[in-house]
């Protein structure tokens, strides 16, 4: 049985433990408390990482499907097995309500899991050529080192979503996971070491959000890093994308999602509101995919207010470790800043908070979850995700008004449509300009999706068979014969 220590002070570069002699806090977001210290990396540890996952790049490659996939169920096996020590330190150093930690810790295993198989599914083409004596084959093989770059609302997730893929495709990952939260990445790292990868395949390079200039210079400049996969802010993953063009990596973006949900006047109400409080609430709102403009049609609009309105005023506020709590503290000071910011704009501007509004009893980071009506599009609210647990109604007249709002911005992440009438369901759909749409519920997050965006949302798509395709390139190949 394992027992290898989770809790890491160190980096983990091409199968070293280092420190570097600067570190960063990592704490509590709940308390303020420190739950561990960690390196500040720079240029230096980059170029290592890189020289480390170059130096293994031919060997990972090499193995059969099975051989690469044996070490991620190794994995998977492990962070299921350990579940409650990986939940309460993501809890821990990020904040969430320890039950979603644990559904965390079991949805990143699943990353593992899923693209342990999909290794054994890499399959090419073959194609009619157009001549008797020629034959055109289509290979796909690895597109080579990668790096991730990782948030920290998902700690593990959001890296096993990128690690599975790169390892099941034959490219070692170099991750630079935020700076709120290196812990979980550090634990994962020595499981990842533990199962048998092998030393150089999966680098850690933890630092500070100063840091990120160096680190990202030093490996997004290097040529020999062949793909960037990130995870993040549209304005951050922007100026990723432009970086990237020196060396035209192969770029996979996971940016802002700005999601509409949408409630038609036929909706089952308590449905609606059950995925709404969901969608929205999950994480304290700080997901991509949370609801960020809830659209309500006429017909319904004041009975859906009043039971969400209900549901919203229950939830239980606390910090995550405390048995109960739905809603734990936004990650710092900043992301509270912005939330009140939005909110108090949003009044200004003429919304009304009939439900919370501001500041938790429990103070610091904690948020009162809240319920704004009468927000229109203009407002800032509408514009810019909220990243916390407000909830802002609109109403529309009729479909096509409401299918005109949900497209009104340049995100296209998700969006969420409740109603009953097929034909209507199955009009909104195709509608909806979004790469991923919930039909009648608030959670679409699963290894089986492809996760990724339309528009300022987003390039490629993780989990599924496409996120392994994501990390491959095309190689054809035409023969001539005798
Ligand atoms: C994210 O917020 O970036 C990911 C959310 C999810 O996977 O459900």
């Amino acid at each position: 049985m394992s027992a290898v220590a989770l809790i890491r002070g160190r980096a983990y570069i091409a199968g070293e433990w280092v420190a570097t002699g600067t570190h960063l806090d990592v704490l509590d977001p709940a308390t303020g408390e420190r739950v561990g210290r960690v390196p500040r990396c720079g240029a230096e540890q980059a170029r290592a990482a890189v020289d480390g996952a170059c130096g293994v790049f031919e060997q990972w490659r090499s193995l059969s499907a099975i051989d690469r996939a044996a070490p991620l169920h190794r994995m998977a096996r492990t962070m299921e097995r350990r579940e409650e020590e990986l939940a309460t330190l993501l809890t821990r150093e990020q904040g969430k309500p320890l039950a979603e930690a644990r559904g965390e810790i079991r949805y990143a295993a699943s990353f593992l899991t899923w693209f342990a198989e999909e290794a054994r599914r890499m399959y090419g083409e073959t194609v009619p050529a157009p001549s008797a004596d020629g034959r055109i084959f289509v290979l796909r093989q690895p597109v080579g080192v990668g790096v991730a770059i990782t948030p920290w609302n998902f700690p593990c997730a959001m890296v096993t979503r990128k690690l599975g893929p790169a390892l099941a495709a034959g490219c070692p990952l170099i991750l630079k996971p935020a700076e709120a939260t290196p812990l979980s990445a550090l634990a994962l790292a020595a499981i990842a070491e533990e199962a048998g990868i092998p030393a150089g395949a999966f680098s850690v390079l933890t630092g500070d959000r100063a840091d990120a200039a160096d680190l990202g210079d030093a490996l997004i400049g290097d040529a020999r890093v062949r793909k960037l996969s990130f995870t993040g802010s549209t304005a951050v993953g922007k100026k990723l994308l432009e970086a990237s063009a020196a060396t035209v990596k192969r770029v996979s973006l996971e940016l802002g999602g700005n999601a509409p949900f949408v409630v038609l006047d036929d909706a089952d109400v308590d449905a609606a509101v059950a995925g709404c409080l969901i969608a929205k609430f999950r994480n304290a709102g700080q997901t991509c995919v949370a609801a960020n403009r809830i659209l309500v049609q006429d017909g319904i609009y004041e009975r859906f207010r009043d039971a969400l309105a209900q549901a919203i005023a229950a939830l239980r506020v606390g910090p995550g470790l405390e048995p109960g709590v739905q809603i734990g503290p936004l990650i710092d000071r900043r992301a509270f800043d912005k939330v009140h910011a939005l909110v108090a704009d949003a009044r200004d501007a003429g919304a009304r908070s009939t439900v919370g509004g501001g500041q938790a009893e429990a103070g610091g980071t904690f948020f009162t979850p809240t319920l704004l009506e009468d927000v229109s599009a203009d407002m800032r609210i509408s514009r810019e995700e909220v990243f916390g647990p407000v909830a802002p109604l609109t109403r529309f007249g009729s479909d096509a008004e409401g299918m005109a709002l949900a497209n009104g911005t340049p995100a296209g992440l998700i969006a969420y449509l409740y109603g009953r009438d097929f034909s209507r369901l199955v009009r909104g759909y195709e509608a909806l300009e979004a790469g991923m749409v919930g039909v009648n519920t608030g959670l679409v997050s699963t290894a089986e999706v492809p996760f990724g965006g339309w528009k300022e949302s987003g390039l490629g798509r993780e989990g599924s068979r496409h996120g392994l395709e994501d990390w491959t390139e095309l190689k054809s190949v035409t023969v001539a014969l005798d």
